[in-house]
């Protein structure tokens, strides 16, 4: 037999109301426990609403753009009363057998949120006792920047809130439970990781910003205040905390790209023929890729306790996307397995749906290693800040014809200038050489990319 659930919105934090601007299911779909229903966005943070159950979307409550609130219900499903009852005895036998590990069981009722509730404000303030005391500040960015990444992080509301009591960013925690979800332990783990490390930065007698004296800038001249867009806002602090975080250096190199043009060129009417059109970009991706293979640790991140190396066995490549709402970073999901055809064609179809603001959370997660080419518009070279949690980023710049000295005579060649900030942590400057020397013979020798 079936049944109707409301799916009523969960605890969404310090807000109020909540935009909706994702919905991810559409009627008739059917969803899993944890699969994503709706992404919320405030003016801090966006968040994915996971399904608390399996079953059938019946009918949707909400639209885009809607401002939603703790509690509403936002959608129906249907559910197969009989996978119910299982889905209740496996509830039933993990809450038993595991201390809140069970996703399904936190915060399923009333009465169990509020003792759970309860045991979460003890056990803060047990973390909080335990810890010492004169490192109070470092997961600074929990504070500052980190309620973006938080909203972001796949956590129960009790897990949430124990987070919240302790300061901690949970977009800095790796969840160990189903489907990365974070679990109390996690919390636990990455607060104790923070307290005992040596990035606590009170411990070297004190770091704080120095805060940027406010101007009145009209006692000078007119002026006029434009609001930033809200990815403006959001990437703002991205940036930011990248910037602040990651020990930047960046390396500046250059290939002879004079065969590859050639080849781009050769093949561009027959790619125009299947729709395509062949950008170099394509290609750089293509040898990013050879590289990344060539030098795994450039194709890893930092485990939050910045004593692991993680390393990644896929290779998903983000592109920076210039829009008029600001920068996006869409995600060329397993480049490694993808033609030059297929390529070209993802990443126009990217760019085009970040310029129509219709990436999904999904096409913007994931990535590995980023490339930003600016290369369509000039310059020499340029520093990028690195996208974390990955470790490096290439910046590309516009190719020129150059007279290069060979056999004791100029040629012309096309000169591609590229640059590559890394974090000092993970990558050491000479590995950082190696890796530009060897992307720019990859660059040149094109048989590297085509084999
Ligand atoms: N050198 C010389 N010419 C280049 C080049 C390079 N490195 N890269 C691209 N071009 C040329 C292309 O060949 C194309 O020329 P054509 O129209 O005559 O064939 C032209 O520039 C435009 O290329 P474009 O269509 O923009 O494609 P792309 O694949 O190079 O780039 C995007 C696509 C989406 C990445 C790009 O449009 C973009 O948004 N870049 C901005 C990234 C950004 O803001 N970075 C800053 C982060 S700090």
């Amino acid at each position: 037999m079936s049944m109707d659930k409301e799916i009523p919105l969960p605890d969404i934090g310090d807000f109020d109301t909540v935009e909706v601007i994702d919905i991810a299911v559409k009627a008739g779909d059917t969803v899993d426990i944890e699969d994503t229903l709706l992404t919320l966005e405030s003016d801090k943070a966006t968040m994915d609403i996971p399904s608390p159950a399996t079953g059938v979307v019946k009918e949707i409550r909400v639209s885009l753009g809607d401002n939603v609130g703790q509690g509403a219900i936002i959608m129906v499903l249907t559910q197969d009363e009989s996978k119910e009852e299982v889905s209740k005895v496996e509830q039933t036998d993990s809450a038993g057998s595991t201390e809140n590990n069970s996703p399904v069981n936190e915060g399923e009722s009333g009465m169990d949120e509020q003792v759970q509730n309860d045991s979460v404000e003890q056990e803060a303030s047990q973390v909080l006792q335990s810890m010492p005391r004169q490192a109070p500040a470092t997961p600074q960015s929990a504070e500052t920047v980190g309620s973006s990444h938080s909203a972001k992080a796949h956590a129960s509301p009790a897990i949430r809130k124990f987070a919240r009591e302790l300061g901690v960013d949970l977009g800095l925690v790796r969840g160990s439970g189903k489907k990365g979800r974070i679990l109390k332990e996690d919390v636990k783990s990455f607060t104790k990781a923070v307290m005992s490390s040596d990035r606590v930065f009170e411990k070297s007698g004190g770091f704080s910003l120095p805060e940027i004296p406010p101007v009145d800038f009209s006692k000078f001249g007119p002026v006029e205040s434009k609001p930033l867009s809200r990815l403006k806002r959001l990437g703002g602090q991205n940036l930011h905390r990248s910037w602040i975080n990651v020990p930047h250096v960046t390396q500046f190199d250059e290939a002879d790209i004079s065969e590859l043009e050639a080849f781009r060129k050769s093949k561009s009417e027959a790619a125009g023929k299947e729709g395509v059109k062949l950008t170099p970009l394509t290609f750089f991706i293509k040898a990013v890729v050879v590289a990344l293979k060539k030098f795994p640790e450039f194709n890893a991140s930092l485990s939050p306790d910045a004593e692991n190396l993680i390393l990644k066995k896929y290779f998903h490549i983000g592109i920076a996307v210039n829009t008029d709402q600001g920068l996006m970073v869409p995600v060329v999901r397993d480049a490694d397995k993808k033609g030059i055809y297929d390529l070209a064609r993802e990443l126009a179809e990217l760019a085009q749906k970040a310029r129509d603001k219709k990436l999904s959370p999904n096409e913007m997660q994931g990535g590995c290693f980023t490339i930003s080419s600016l290369g369509h518009i000039g310059g020499t070279g340029f520093t990028p800040i690195v996208n974390t949690p990955e470790v490096a980023i290439l910046g590309v710049s516009r190719s020129q014809m150059k007279p290069v000295y060979e056999n004791g005579e100029f040629v012309p060649r096309l000169i591609l200038p590229f640059s590559l900030s890394y974090d000092h942590r993970v990558i050491d400057g000479v590995a950082a050489a190696e890796f530009t020397r060897y992307l720019g013979t990859v660059l040149t020798d094109i048989r590297h990319i085509l084999l």
